[in-house]
């Protein structure tokens, strides 16, 4: 039976131009900072956002956690989204490793705005902890890919500049947000201190992701990197695969949107499903299943060679180069037929 693989987009395999480069790579032992290909890759993604300096960590989970550790710092707290991935699906390292408190904040679309945040931050009295971070999530896993406007980010930009306040950006899908709204990464990046983006989702490297920000800010976030064992040897083979990622796979990110949009149609027209196609913007995509048996109708899918992943009531589907358009039109068919 074919399968048609839409839990996730870290699914991705490294193609066989990709693994070519791997192989060709020149490597040499990076904690000693002698890995031409890695430094190659952390020139190309500071270049890329904007940003003085980057480094190459094994995950975006803790390209995450060195901005909580090193920009937040102990004892003080993180305005975040109440769905963010740090809040769900980063075991709450944000506390037991940065000693961060999170403080959760609802948004639409995942979107945090001044007026959402305003309440939440510490006024400067010594019994309260500090605000030191906001944390914000472009494309947003969690409430579906969405992204956020240019006036969503200067907005949030303009109000952590007045309250001195960093932000960093979970941009794990970052090139995807890029894509979908027309606005360069390094505009994106602009309007925030550190981002964190992943190579080893859409863009199809096998590991990977880059933690950019200004020189101070990275030569701290290398030491801290270190400390959490995530200090590489010759990972210039992987660097590589970064790199052809980077130059190959970013422009056929709009394949993929345009593949959940033709799901979401097809989603939308079934019984046993609700989504609203017009609020697909990216490669994620979550359908309501109104009787609240999400397990049911996924196992049922499944069977068919379907996969794609529960939460709660809904399900949600990711594209991805490992389903290209005519998968998805043979999975479209699929999920038209079923009967629930
Ligand atoms: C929005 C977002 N941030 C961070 C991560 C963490 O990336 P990793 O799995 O490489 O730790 C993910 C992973 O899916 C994600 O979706």
């Amino acid at each position: 039976m074919k399968i048609y693989d839409l839990r996730s987009d870290t699914i991705t395999r490294p193609s066989g131009e990709m693994r070519k480069a791997m192989h060709k790579a020149e490597v040499g032992d990076d904690v000693y900072g002698e890995d031409p290909t890695v430094n190659l890759l952390e020139e190309t993604a500071a270049k890329m956002t904007g940003k003085k300096a980057a480094l190459f960590v094994p995950s975006g989970s803790m390209g995450n956690l060195i901005p909580l550790y090193v920009q937040c710092g102990r004892g003080n707290e993180v305005i975040l989204h109440e769905n963010s991935h740090i809040m769900h699906y980063e075991l709450a390292s944000a506390a037991t490793i940065a000693g961060v408190m999170p403080r959760p904040v609802p948004g639409e679309r995942g979107i945090l705005t001044p007026e959402a945040i305003r309440p939440h931050l510490r006024p400067d009295i010594y019994y309260m902890a500090r605000t030191g971070l906001i944390e914000i999530e472009n494309t947003h896993n969690k409430e579906g890919g969405t992204c956020w406007t240019e006036d969503e980010l200067s907005a949030i930009h303009r109000f952590a500049k007045k309250h001195d306040i960093p932000v960093h950006l979970d941009g794990a899908r970052v090139f995807n947000a890029a894509v979908h709204t027309g606005i360069p990464v390094k505009k994106i990046c602009s309007y925030v201190d550190t981002v964190t983006f992943c190579l080893s989702k859409g863009l199809g490297a096998p590991v990977g992701s880059l933690l950019c920000g200004d020189s101070e800010f990275i030569d701290e976030a290398r030491r801290i990197r270190k400390m959490l064992g995530g200090g590489m040897r010759q990972v210039g083979i992987l660097a590589a695969a970064g790199l052809y990622a980077l130059e190959h796979n970013i422009d056929r990110l709009r394949e993929d949107h345009l593949n959940a949009k033709k799901l979401a149609e097809v989603l939308n027209n079934v019984s046993w499903a609700k989504v609203d196609p017009d609020s697909v913007e990216t490669n994620i995509l979550f359908a309501t299943i109104p009787d609240g048996n999400a397990a049911a109708v996924s196992s049922a899918l499944k069977k068919k060679g379907v996969l794609c992943s529960g939460d709660g009531n809904r399900l949600r589907f990711v594209t991805s180069m490992e389903v290209s358009s005519q998968d998805i039109r043979e999975a479209c068919d699929i999920i038209a037929a079923l009967k629930i």
